[in-house]
């Protein structure tokens, strides 16, 4: 069974290089909203949710926990396990569907938390399979030899883009935030292959019809909940239980294995019922998938870190297994990634070295404000005058 690529040489001679995965973290709100909860907020019950969803509760962020603070901690979490300082990050990807702005970028803002003076960050936006599409990117700029360390981030506050009045979406949504940290080695392994896919014809299926620019907000906007999920849930079962086998046997196939060489696979938590019909199309045991949606919902992006996490943790992954992780959500998009799991993490995080991690987060967080403050006083010394060389724009008089 050939599991991993060997390295080779281009013509120019240069070691052929690999993305592994070598820091991983997770955050959750402190909140748990369990069906009971919801029961009393909606007509729906736990029986139902349960039933059809798998769902008994899911983690709800309160006024302070917000998509860039719990995608902070998870990222803080995966450097640790890594042992790579902020200063060696070389990109910051944040997948998520409900950033904290438009812009800036929420993947800015955690640059600026972490203090991570080196490197780039943007924001990934292809709903629930967001994550899949951000490591895809990420392992690719690694193995062209652009970066050498990308910060993946999978980050959602879902419950404040929920209409609670809308029992078909209420109950299904969850806040969370998954990091991995990505490092480029000559050692064969990591990310093996990826694909990627979209039909833009589905794009009403799931969807929050305002404030983009196509319907930009308003008081009939704001009065008739546009600015919540708005979805057809049947035909979006219906088109996730068409394409997750399918995408998972095209990309084991396109890094050159079998099934039967995947040993877990982690789909994006998004129902039951839907991990089921994928475990039955391929002809695989429902164990051989990572499933915790019963405990958070779906978290769209952040709901695969979340679970390879805790499948790490639970010893479910083990060295030189081979991961599938598949993901779907609106777009439509879906997307899956071959995953080689061979790097045993390089630090036991002690006491210490948590008091030294945090000790640089306090002086990313002096320097921040120290940043603010001279921008401030930078601009009232200025005041409007002009930079060299342009022109304050003036009007035409009538
Ligand atoms: O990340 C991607 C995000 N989206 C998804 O993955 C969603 C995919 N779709 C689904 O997971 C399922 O379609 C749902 C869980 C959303 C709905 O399950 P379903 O089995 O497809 O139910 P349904 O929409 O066909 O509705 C069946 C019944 C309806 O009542 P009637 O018309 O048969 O009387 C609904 O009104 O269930 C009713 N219903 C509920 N009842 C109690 C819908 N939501 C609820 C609820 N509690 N929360």
């Amino acid at each position: 069974m050939e599991m991993k690529r060997r390295p080779t040489t281009n013509s120019r001679n240069a070691v052929q290089r690999y993305a592994h995965i070598c820091g991983w973290g997770t955050s959750v709100p402190e909140r748990v909203l369990t069906n009971h909860e919801l029961a009393r907020m909606v007509d729906t019950n736990d029986e139902w949710i349960v039933a059809r969803t798998g769902i008994s509760q899911r983690y709800i962020a309160n006024g302070r926990e917000t998509t860039a603070s719990l995608g902070t901690a998870a990222a803080r979490e995966a450097l640790d396990i890594a042992d790579v300082t902020p200063d060696d990050i070389d990109l910051i990807i944040v997948a998520t569907s409900t950033p904290e702005h438009h812009f800036p970028s929420t993947a800015s803002l955690v640059q600026d938390a972490l203090g991570a003076r080196n490197a780039g960050a943007f924001d990934m936006l292809a709903a629930c399979t967001g994550f899949v599409y951000a490591l895809s990117i990420a392992a690719q700029a690694i193995q062209a030899g652009a970066m050498n360390t990308v910060l993946v981030i999978g980050a959602e506050t879902l419950s404040k883009i929920v209409n609670w009045e809308d029992r078909g979406t209420c109950v299904l949504f969850g806040d969370g935030a998954g990091a991995v940290v990505l490092q480029g080695s000559d050692s064969p392994g990591g990310v093996l292959a990826s694909l990627l896919r979209s039909d833009g014809s589905g794009g009403d299926l799931l969807k929050v019809p305002a404030g983009g620019s196509a319907m930009p907000a308003s008081y009939e906007t704001l009065r008739d909940n546009l600015h919540t999920i708005h979805m057809n849930g049947r035909e979006v079962f219906r088109f996730a239980t068409r394409v997750m086998a399918d995408a998972c046997r095209d990309v084991v196939a396109a890094a050159g294995l079998t099934m039967d060489d995947v040993d877990v696979i982690v789909p994006h938590q998004a129902n039951k019922r839907i991990i089921e019909a994928a475990a039955r199309g391929l002809r695989l045991p429902i164990d051989r998938f990572a499933i915790n949606l019963d405990r958070y919902g779906n978290t769209s992006t952040a709901s695969i870190p979340i679970a390879l996490c805790e499948a790490v943790s639970e010893g479910r992954i083990r060295p030189n297994d081979n991961l599938v992780l598949v993901a779907f959500g609106g777009g439509l998009t879906w997307g899956a990634t071959v995953v080689t799991w061979d790097v045993t993490p390089k630090a036991t995080v002690t006491g210490l070295h948590k008091m030294r991690r945090q000790a640089l987060y306090s002086v990313a967080r002096m320097r921040s404000i120290v940043r603010r403050g001279a921008r401030a006083i930078e601009g009232t010394i200025w005041g409007a005058q002009a930079p060299d060389g342009i022109e304050p724009p003036h009007r035409e008089k009538d």
